[in-house]
């Protein structure tokens, strides 16, 4: 019995159209492999009724309960996780006549949207009575992870690229969870996990290999509605793209909403790629369904480094839907924006995060974004893991940064 107001039906794959019972644990699709998603009786939300409700709710992602898949309150895990600012930039250089407007993610607990997710499958897991996971991740999904996990009582083994930042392999260490590291990208990671994992009884808790972190994402689109002002709400997001659950939970959540009668018109999403490992903006110029490896990945970005997005389908799907598009960035502007962002106006970005804010001249050069519209940037992590002065050592000789000591007075 729910008592948290849930209105999950079940779980069903968009590829195969198999629906899916969601009362004990599953991974993917039974009958084809791909992605599950959760489906909710929204008949049952009546839009002014919840709208009544949502007032006198906490300031946690958990406000939006009938929307998530928990069904018992006492198995919620949570460590205060969600409904982040939103923080006016103004008007910048790079996007003439624009309202800039940056959700920031990077004061959520171990530092990244990754615990929207984390906290909404552990609590799952929890109640599904699953007792050990593990996941692949390139950092902060692992944080996120054993935090949750410890807080859960799980044990937690994360399998991580060699590469990953010392501060996030130590976090992880620190709430618990047992570390393995992996050589090459998350690619490897992902291979070596499921390779080590097939016969140990644990719980696959990767990217959309799990049907319900994607749900905690959702918040993101969910939270983005509810803090605008009608005449402030975002016609366009743009977002850095890794695996996708960002982009694929937000235009579910605008989806539900539009059918809820809150929504007409769903932001056009912006997906941002470093030049170095870009399959979904490829696959979108390309006119593709899915997306083909990226041969010879790499960025500074460790979350960007997704050569091969597990449910690729669904990421074009939101993008092209939403009438958004595709665009990559330099390695060298990352640092370059993450520097801005620090120093102009006071956020920490993670490289990721800061991709958005680079994106922002190609996309008004290119038509995408024009002058009178409000467009938000999704920082997605916060830059304390990071060093910039390391980051810069690490770009490639042809992106060799020249960013000055002081702000540049030409930039806004
Ligand atoms: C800070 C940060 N931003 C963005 C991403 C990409 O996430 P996704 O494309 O799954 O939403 C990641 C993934 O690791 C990340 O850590
Ligand atoms: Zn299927």
């Amino acid at each position: 019995m729910s008592d948290t107001g849930s209105l999950l039906t079940s779980l069903d794959c968009r590829s195969c159209c198999a629906q899916v019972d969601p009362s004990h644990a599953v991974g993917t699709c039974p009958a084809c492999g791909h992605a599950l998603l959760a489906t909710y009786d929204l008949a049952k939300l009546t839009r002014d009724d919840w709208k009544h409700d949502l007032h006198h709710r906490g300031a946690s992602l958990w406000r939006y309960r009938e929307l998530l898949p928990v069904q018992r309150t006492e198995d919620i895990v949570t460590l205060g996780e969600g409904f982040s600012p939103i923080l006016p930039l103004g008007e910048v250089r790079e996007a003439p006549g624009v309202r800039l407007l940056l959700k920031d993610d990077g004061g959520l607990p171990t530092g990244s949207f990754k615990a929207r997710g984390m906290s909404v499958a552990v609590s799952r897991a929890k109640e599904l009575g699953i007792r050990t996971v593990f996941v692949p991740s390139a950092g902060n999904a692992g944080m996120a992870l054993s935090a949750y996990g410890s807080r859960a009582g799980l044990a937690v083994r994360v399998y991580l690229p060699e590469r990953t930042p010392a501060p996030m392999k130590e976090g992880c260490r620190a709430y618990g969870a047992e570390v393995v590291e992996v050589p090459g990208t998350l690619r490897e990671a992902g291979a070596a996990a499921r390779a080590a994992e097939a016969r140990s009884g644990s719980f696959d808790m990767s990217t959309l290999r799990e049907p319900y972190r994607v749900e905690g994402k959702k918040t993101m689109g969910l939270e983005i509605f509810e803090q605008s002002a009608d005449d402030d709400f975002p016609s366009a997001i743009v977002y850095p793209t890794g695996g996708g659950t960002g982009l694929i939970g937000m235009y579910k959540a605008f989806q539900e909403l539009r059918a809820l009668g809150f929504l007409e018109r769903i932001p056009r999403l912006y997906s941002v790629q470093p030049e170095g490992c870009a399959p979904v903006v490829r696959a979108l110029r390309d006119g593709a369904a899915s997306v083909t490896p990226w041969a010879d990945p790499h960025t500074v970005a460790p979350g960007l480094l997704v050569p091969s997005p597990f449910a690729s389908e669904r990421i074009l799907e939101a993008v092209r839907e939403s009438r958004g598009g595709g665009v990559t960035v330099r390695d060298r502007a990352m640092v370059e924006a993450m520097e801005m962002l620090a120093r102009r106006h006071g956020i920490s970005a993670s490289p990721e995060g800061a991709a958005t804010y680079a994106a922002l001249s190609s996309l008004v050069r290119d038509g995408a974004i024009r002058s009178g519209e409000t467009v938000l940037l999704y920082n997605t992590g916060s830059g304390l893991p990071f060093s910039i002065p390391e980051l810069e050592r690490s770009l490639s000789p042809g992106e060799s940064t020249d960013v000055p000591s002081e702000p540049r007075a030409d930039r806004d």
